[in-house]
């Protein structure tokens, strides 16, 4: 079935709707459209597909408040970048709510000329009511909470700190109250994990107007052991929950949407599948990254990205600055989903908790 976006590698780009801007194009012809921006690499859970706790013990160094970038740089950076097509910011972590000018940032963000869009990625532990609100009023349009189980003991298990479920569910209704609708919810679907929790998800949130997403679980960095047996496909998950609760597919949203759209048949609401490892979508990638640390990277999988921070702290001139992350996108030719085969499970990658998903 075909679900529209963007066509893929090797194909004539469609028109962008979103605007006439004119973006740079990288070497697959895909423009640069989205920036997401990881805010901190430290985070207060220790999710196992992630930051498993042997890795992320006491001992790791995480970045000390010189090495990550300030909001200036930040603003700065995302300027140009703005400048050069970028139109959709999404702030990420490890967990952005542990950066205490978050509200700020997002205001600051906001008031560049060309941002049309700005989300946040958090798993949710720290939205309280007020914060919610907080970053509402900052200019924050919607938000995306990650839950990958429902029953409390799993939930536990899962994030490896022991964090209630409960206190997760309240903040998706602290988001909602605020207005970040609608909220989305992101579950990383991990065989002999949580394939368990797929219904109890989908009873939970239908008719609640949250929209749920199920991930198949990435071979993303290289801590987390990730085997392709440990990936339930997205069409199995689709299986799963239409054999209960009847779906049909609707259009994307917007071009180059990483998740298929199905709403319930009988109006419950909406559902998302994000199939990036059995269905690539590289095609319409038009995603740059951002660590804490000022590195620019092309794809969720590379091996090293283009250090920024010391040249930032340099002096070097905005027509330079501009030259260097022009050619960062024009030499783009990253398409690791779809050759994911290709690659030997020991190459060298950047770790998800410093990129943010
Ligand atoms: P929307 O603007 O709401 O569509 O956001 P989004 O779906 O792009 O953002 P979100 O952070 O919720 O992304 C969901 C998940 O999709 C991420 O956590 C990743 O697991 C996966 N994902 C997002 N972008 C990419 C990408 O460029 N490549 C791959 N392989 N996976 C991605
Ligand atoms: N595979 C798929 N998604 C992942 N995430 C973290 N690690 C992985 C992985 N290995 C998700 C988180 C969160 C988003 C930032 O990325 O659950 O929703
Ligand atoms: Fe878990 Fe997200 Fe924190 Fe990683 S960044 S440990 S996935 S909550
Ligand atoms: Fe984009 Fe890389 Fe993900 Fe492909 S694998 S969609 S190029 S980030």
């Amino acid at each position: 079935m075909d679900f529209g976006g963007y066509p893929d590698r090797g194909g004539t780009f469609l028109q962008d709707k979103l605007s006439d801007r004119a973006p740079v194009l990288d070497e697959l012809r895909r423009p640069l459209r989205d920036l997401r921006i990881s805010l901190t690499d430290r985070c207060n859970f220790r999710c196992p597909y992630c930051m498993p706790r042997e890795m992320f013990g006491p001992d790791h160094k995480f970045l000390s408040a010189d090495e990550t970038l300030t909001l200036d740089e930040i603003l700065r950076i995302t300027r140009h970048l703005v400048d050069l097509g970028v139109e959709k910011i999404r702030l990420t972590g490890g967990e952005p709510l542990l950066r205490p000018d978050l509200a700020r940032v997002i205001e600051s963000i906001m008031r560049i000329e060309g941002v049309q869009d700005i989300a946040l990625t958090t798993n949710g532990s720290l939205l309280t009511p007020r914060r919610a609100r907080q970053l509402a009023d900052a200019g924050l349009r919607r938000i995306t909470i990650s839950l990958d189980a429902l029953s409390d003991d799993a939930f536990r298990r899962m994030n490896d700190v022991g964090f209630p479920v409960r206190r997760v569910l309240d903040a998706i209704h602290a988001a909602k109250d605020a207005g970040l609708e609608p909220v989305k919810v992101n579950m990383v679907v991990r065989r002999g994990y949580n394939e368990q929790e797929i219904l109890p998800m989908v009873e939970h949130f239908r008719y609640s107007g949250v929209i749920l997403r199920f991930i198949e679980y990435m071979d993303v960095g290289t801590t987390n052991g990730w085997n392709l047996a440990d990936v339930v496909s997205a069409d199995e998950i689709l299986e799963q929950i239409s054999s209960v609760h009847p779906l049909h597919p609707v259009s994307p949203r917007v071009p180059g949407e990483v998740a298929t759209r199905f709403q319930f048949d009988d109006g419950a609401g909406e559902i998302g599948l994000i199939h990036s490892v059995t269905k690539p979508f590289c095609g319409g990638c038009t995603r740059l990254r951002l660590t804490a640390e000022g590195d620019l990277y092309t794809c969720l999988f590379a091996a090293r990205g283009t250090p920024l921070r010391q040249r930032l702290r340099e002096g070097i001139s905005d027509s330079e600055l501009r030259q260097v992350l022009e050619q960062v996108w024009r030499v783009r030719k990253d398409a690791y989903s779809q050759h994911r085969h290709e690659y030997t499970s020991a190459a060298e990658r950047i770790e998800m908790s410093k990129i943010g998903g």
